[in-house]
């Protein structure tokens, strides 16, 4: 039975309404990011106070921090404004989470020795580690992140029980390119939204599909449908954020990659099956979200089918013969040990009934229906949960919201 979930977080909230985020900025180029961070978190809701290094306040005025985190910027443990003269315990007693960003070599050594001769690393090592976890986001040249010192006190850093966000890799301002650069401002709101989302899936693996599939017909002509892959993408976002290991199969699309999640790009359904039957008996679930073409030409031509321009010529169009496809989620649902499986069901009318017939058809447990046309390409979806004795509608919500809702569903089957 779909039993509604009374104590769900409220989803159409704001990602990060009503987290008090404490960002913490030491010496670095990536300050600049920062910046930017502290607009994304605010917009997602969050309030942020910003804590500033001296090495810091040499790459970004402490006045473009409070203008965009519209509260003023603490530097300073000797700051005569806070009543009890105690900024660093306050700072953290009043936070969610600190977030050091960006976190520069020098600044994660002092925190793995405990030193606090600043106001940053002093309200680190003040702060209660139960209630204000500590996250951060390095941000070095490439040889000072490889050197065994760092990658020592990371190590211990970790051990202590931060969390690392990061380092990314790329082209650095030095000029040199590799890992150390700090994650771009998006990631890492991507990171912090992720880190708050309950931990359904810790430690499973979930296997996705999402996208339309392309049957070429010839090397310029093939046929597809209208799937974006958004609401995939968002199945694939939440798992991960749940706690899950995720592998992402994909058909064309142009979406963004889930962070921490690994992709596997396919054309055809008959590529998408050949990615995914090999993988899923590894998983323990496997959602089913791709608009997969049920035929397709039987041949591929090698050339383009070009008209017959010659006086005379028939004008008849060219026949193409299909032939039907692999169903992949029947034959995921098929394996024993398998996944537990969930389809989806694009439809255009009478959804439950659908729904129901393909829930039996396929031989597995949960199904969620929508109308097609009403959401491909669309940021929000309704959805239909059937299972064998009941269904539930996931009313009107932004995919993402809808996907971690379905993703709390489907964890509390497992
Ligand atoms: N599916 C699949 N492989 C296929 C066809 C569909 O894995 N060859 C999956 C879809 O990803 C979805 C579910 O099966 O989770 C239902 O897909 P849908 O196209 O709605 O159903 P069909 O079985 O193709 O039935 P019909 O086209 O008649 O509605």
């Amino acid at each position: 039975m779909i039993q509604p979930t009374l104590d769900a977080p409220t989803l159409d909230a704001p990602t990060l309404a009503g987290k008090h985020v404490l960002l913490g900025l030491s010496g670095g180029i990536a300050c600049y990011k920062t910046a930017e961070l502290t607009r994304l978190l605010v917009k997602a809701g969050a309030t942020v106070q910003v804590v500033m290094t001296a090495a810091a306040e040499q790459f970004i005025t402490a006045v473009t921090m409070q203008a965009l985190s519209s509260r003023p910027v603490v530097t300073s443990q000797w700051d005569a404004r806070e009543p009890n003269n105690m900024a660093h315990i306050n700072l953290s007693r009043a936070a969610d989470v600190m977030l050091v960003a960006p976190a520069s070599a020098d600044f994660i050594a002092k925190l793995v020795q405990g030193r606090a001769d600043d106001l940053l690393s002093l309200t680190a090592l003040a702060r209660p580690t139960q209630t204000c976890p500590l996250l951060v986001a390095p941000a070095m040249n490439r040889e000072m992140w490889a050197h065994p010192a760092t990658q020592r006190n990371v190590a211990q850093l970790l051990a202590d029980g931060a969390h690392l966000l990061g380092p990314g890799n790329g082209s650095q301002a030095c000029g040199e390119t590799g890992d150390g650069r700090m994650l771009e401002a998006s990631e890492l709101l991507e990171e912090l939204i992720a880190f708050f989302q309950p931990k359904w899936l810790a430690g499973h693996k979930v296997l996705v599909t999402a996208g339309p599939t392309f049957e070429p017909i010839d090397p310029v002509r093939g046929i597809t449908n209208h799937s974006s892959g958004k609401m995939g993408f968002a199945i694939a976002r939440a798992a991960r954020e749940a706690g899950a290991e995720v592998t992402l199969v994909a058909g064309p699309v142009h979406l963004t990659t889930p962070r921490g999640v690994r992709r596997i790009d396919v054309q055809t359904a008959q590529q998408m099956f050949d990615a995914v039957l090999p993988l899923a008996p590894a998983h323990a679930v496997f959602v089913a979200t791709a608009a997969v073409a049920d035929w397709r030409p039987a041949q591929v031509l090698e050339h383009k089918i070009k008209k017959d321009h010659k006086p005379g010529a028939s004008t008849a169009p060219p026949m193409i013969s299909m032939t039907e496809n692999p169903d992949i989620l029947a034959a995921v649902a098929a394996l024993s040990p398998g996944p537990y499986c969930v389809g989806f069901a694009a439809e255009s009318r009478d959804l439950l009934k659908h729904a129901r017939e393909k829930l039996l058809r396929k031989k597995i447990p949960l199904i969620a229906a929508n109308l097609g046309p009403a959401t491909f390409g669309r940021d929000d979806n309704t959805l239909l949960l059937v299972d064998a004795h009941s269904e539930r509608e996931l009313p009107t919500n932004d995919k993402l919201s809808l996907a971690r809702e379905l993703i709390r569903e489907i964890a509390s089957r497992l």
